[in-house]
């Protein structure tokens, strides 16, 4: 081995391992499930971009918008096509794009972005047209989707730059859009076009400054209201703070408002919002860091809208960190914010910017930004053109609410470190025991969903899901809480997937300990069952969500135990899988505790013993031990009878000459292992399930080790810096491998990211370099077969990694 491939193995290995150490407390995935068969796909040739959906469970169809091209699938099943409407620009506007200066075959096509019901057979579409943004409407009657050709000006409707992020929603027949209005994208606007009067925001900087606008809803808050209350649209998005002292910009989250019943100021704030108030969004990591940026919001809607939650995605603004968080706002506490709250102001200071502080002076009654409400009608305000001007200039010039807004448990529902998320949405579950639980289901910036609950302040991932082969971001998430389906779609396709299947945990304890709330153990069919479909008999069926409580499961058949034979000099391997990335692995020989030592190495899919004697005959247990809310639970998991083989002596059973060289050797045993004869009949089928991909041995244990981890990490990272120092230097005269990987390493990353994510976020390929990311670590090396466990978390340490550490080993002896 070269030194210099070798160093920056070694380097890797460190930055993982320091991420891993670091971040052991947040949420891994209980279950990686990476080919899931019960997905189903639809993409079509030369057709991209599959991020804009609509779904209508009243025509059966899903309404899919992608690169120049609007489809309607059927809603139980979107392989099938029923129709399909081709959008493309016309050559002219291309051409006219291309003068502009943006690329032909990216940006200068026509992105649909906006799909909205008008009515039963019509649809609202606009596209980005080639940066000139046009709206039309669809029909879809008798199986027939139809572009009417009726053009409309989609300026401020829909972005002119396909990358941009925007958000609109229709209210009746009022299209409320905020997005950019001008070709360069530096002009944002909240944006109501309406048949009665149509309103837009300010331009001034304090209203939206460099604003990224995620996600809009309304709020049906006049229903039952006390006192004469209107509806509301909720805005969320981030932009640059004018709250924070900094040598440098810092973006924070918001929440904005308008009220339905708007209708524009008449002399100050003349068809602008009148109503238009904003406030800080925090979702704060336990550890201080920048203000993390709102990425997606989902609307949990309750029938008594005072108990709607907004569930919030947070990523980082820098790309030095990793961890992304969701929270959740309570609509009450939103409104109290907006309703009684202080606002700020500005203060002119000489030497620098404008401070912005907390008004302490009188604030004018009407109060402003409040919707129309008794309070107003009775001072003979009727409508927004009537209120006084002294109540418009305070909201025109003060739109920002002094205080921000905390999530409802005060802390995040969910941390988690790896690949960045990227889109949300949650189902309101009832589990057996009529309790309901919110679940969510969560994308990724590499193609996976995570279902996670939070149990009494647990955050719990119960799976995650590969959904996307090639491993791009999800770009949209669809919920049809009445289908139980989810809708996912990406750059390249799109799919559906049930949001349960419990048919695929096999066992009482595994089902249980799932704690999926869409599941439950049947005993009387001894299935996993969806509690949807369980008559509710709360007495044959099991299901402990917040305890993982599996004591009513019935008793198991004890494990057998299989035989295996060794032979003397040669390595012996055990398998024992573990049916949760939660559980470790604890191995017993003859009732004695196994550890990790330079004989036993225990990986991730078994046990390997190295130069196997005779005195290692004898019985071996492997128990999986999981930590579950406050208890331990620990299961047999395998049994192996391991001795000296009969004579004549069988074939060995597994060989591995000396770790570190033999993978495909490896690889050509196991073929012979899995049909050797020296095994029993349960192991026959079960080895062949159970056989691990040809890894070499991990420690799984890593949590347990952490302190003595973190020790050797701050050693490693010294020694790190000093082998970088020398890889620069050789790079500096020779251009060696090392650095071709940084830039293979970090484009690979760049073109996994979605284009939003670097326009957003400013993410740097040097920045990636530190990210974690098992596959791209991996891919980079021969052994690409390797299967790890968990998207993006290394809490498995991988092959290059041990070859580095073994790599140290033997030099740190000279
Ligand atoms: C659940 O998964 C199993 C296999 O894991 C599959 O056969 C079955 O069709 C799936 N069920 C649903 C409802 O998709
Ligand atoms: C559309 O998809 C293509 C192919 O994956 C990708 O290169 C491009 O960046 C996407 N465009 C947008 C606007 O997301
Ligand atoms: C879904 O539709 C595809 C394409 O029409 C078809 O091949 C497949 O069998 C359908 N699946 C189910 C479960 O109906
Ligand atoms: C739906 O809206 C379209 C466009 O506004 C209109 O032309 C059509 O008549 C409406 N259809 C129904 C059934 O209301
Ligand atoms: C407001 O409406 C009430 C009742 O609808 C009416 O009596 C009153 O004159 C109106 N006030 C103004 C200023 O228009
Ligand atoms: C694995 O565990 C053993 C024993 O605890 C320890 O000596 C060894 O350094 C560990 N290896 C890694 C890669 O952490
Ligand atoms: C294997 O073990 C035997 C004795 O148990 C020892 O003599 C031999 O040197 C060992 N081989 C290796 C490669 O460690």
């Amino acid at each position: 081995m070269s030194l210099l491939p070798t160093l920056s193995i070694v380097c890797r290995f460190i930055i993982c391992v320091c991420c891993g150490a670091l971040n052991d407390h947040y949420g891994v995935p209980r279950n990686t499930i990476l080919h899931p068969n019960d997905l189903k796909v639809f993409r079509e040739d030369n057709i991209f971009n599959y991020t804009t959906m609509l779904l209508r469970d009243d025509l059966g169809v899903v309404l899919l918008g992608a690169r120049e091209a609007i489809f309607a699938l059927d809603i139980n099943n979107i392989s099938t096509r029923k129709s399909g409407v081709y959008w493309p620009v016309t050559e002219e506007k291309q051409r006219e794009c291309t003068y502009k200066g943006k690329q032909a075959e990216v940006e200068c096509r026509n992105y649909i972005r906006t799909l909205h019901i008008i009515n039963d057979t019509t649809v609202y579409v606009c596209g980005t047209y080639a940066f000139s943004p046009i709206c039309d409407y669809l029909t879809f009657a008798n199986g027939q989707l139809l572009r009417t050709g009726k053009q409309e000006e989609g300026k401020g409707k829909c972005p002119f730059d396909p990358f941009q992020r925007y958000s609109s929603l229709m209210v009746g027949n009022d299209l409320y859009s905020a997005t950019s209005i001008n070709f360069l994208g530096s002009e944002p606007v909240i944006l109501r076009s309406s048949g009665l009067v149509a309103l837009r925001s300010d331009f001034k900087k304090i209203w939206l400054n460099e604003p990224n606008f995620v996600f809009m809803d309304i709020v049906s808050e006049s229903l039952d209201s006390p006192d004469g209350d209107d509806d509301k649209v909720y805005l969320f998005f981030s932009e640059n703070a004018v709250e924070y002292d900094f040598y440098t910009k810092v973006k924070v989250s918001r929440v904005a408002r308008v009220c339905k019943g708007d209708m524009g100021g008449q002399r100050t704030l003349q068809r602008k919002w009148t109503s238009f108030l904003k406030a800080r969004l925090d979702c704060s990591l336990p550890e201080p860091s920048l203000p993390l940026i709102v990425q997606d919001v989902f609307l949990m809607k309750h029938k008594d809208w005072r108990k709607s939650v907004f569930y919030g995605i947070f990523t980082p603004q820098s790309g030095l960190s990793q961890v992304s968080a969701v929270c959740a706002f309570s609509i009450s506490d939103i409104r109290n914010i907006f309703n009684g709250g202080k606002f700020k102001t500005r203060v002119a200071v000489e030497s620098s910017q404008d401070k912005w502080v907390m008004y302490t002076g009188e604030v004018p009654v009407p109060r402003p930004g409040a919707c129309i409400n008794d309070v107003a009608r009775k001072m003979g305000v009727n409508e927004s053109r009537q209120l006084p001007d002294k109540t418009l200039q305070f909201v025109r010039d003060r739109p920002l609410m002094d205080d921000a807004i905390s999530p409802v448990t005060g802390r995040p529902l969910l941390l988690k470190t790896g690949p960045l998320l990227t889109r949300i949405v949650v189902d309101c579950v009832t589990a057996l025991n009529q309790q309901k639980y919110h679940v969510m289901f969560i994308g990724t910036e590499n193609g996976f969903i995570q279902k996670a609950v939070n149990y009494a302040g647990e955050m719990f991932i119960i799976e995650e899901i590969q959904v996307v082969e090639s491993r791009e971001p999800i770009g949209i998430l669809r919920l049809s809480s009445s289908k139980g389906h989810l809708y996912a779609g990406s750059d390249s396709s799109v799919i559906q997937m049930p949001v349960s299947n419990c048919s695929r945990y096999k066992n009482c304890v595994d089902c249980v300990l799932s704690r999926d709330p869409y599941c439950a153990w049947d005993t009387t069919s001894e299935q996993c069952s969806s509690v949807q479909s369980l008559s509710i008999s709360p007495k044959n069926t099991v299901q402990s969500l917040e305890e993982g409580d599996v004591s009513e499961c019935p008793a198991q058949d004890p494990l057998e135990a299989v035989d295996f034979h060794l032979v003397p000099g040669n390595n012996l391997q055990l398998p024992c899988r573990l049916h949760s990335n939660l559980a470790q692995a604890h191995w017993k020989f003859s009732d004695q505790t196994l550890e990790a030592n330079n004989k036993y190495y225990i990986y991730s899919e078994g046990l390997l013993i190295l130069n196997a004697s005779t005195s290692d005959g004898g019985l071996y247990t492997c128990d999986s031990v999981e930590q579950i809310g406050s208890r331990t639970f620990s299961r047999t998991m395998a049994l192996y009878n391991v001795q000296l083989p009969p004579a004549p002596p069988a074939p060995p059973v597994v060989v591995i000459s000396t770790p570190g060289t033999t993978v495909a050797k490896y690889s050509d045993h196991t073929h012979t292992h899995t049909h050797t004869h020296t095994q029993t009949r349960t192991l026959t089928t079960k080895a062949k399930e159970l056989m691990p991909s040809p890894l070499f041995p991990e420690n799984l244990t890593a949590n347990s080790k952490v302190s003595s981890l973190k020790v050797s990490v701050a050693l490693l990272s010294l020694l790190c810096l000093c082998l970088l120092g020398v890889i620069f230097w050789f790079w500096g005269r020779k251009h060696l491998k090392c650095l071709k990987f940084v830039q293979t390493f970090g484009e690979r990353e760049g073109r996994k990211q979605s284009a939003e994510y670097i326009h957003g976020q400013n993410r740097t390929s040097e920045t990636k370099l530190l990210e974690p990311k098992s596959g791209a670590v991996i891919a980079n090396n021969n052994h690409s077969h390797v299967d790890f466990r968990v998207n993006g978390d290394n809490h498995l340490v991988n092959i290059s990694a041990l070859e580095g550490l073994g790599y140290i080993h033997d030099e740190s002896e000279i």
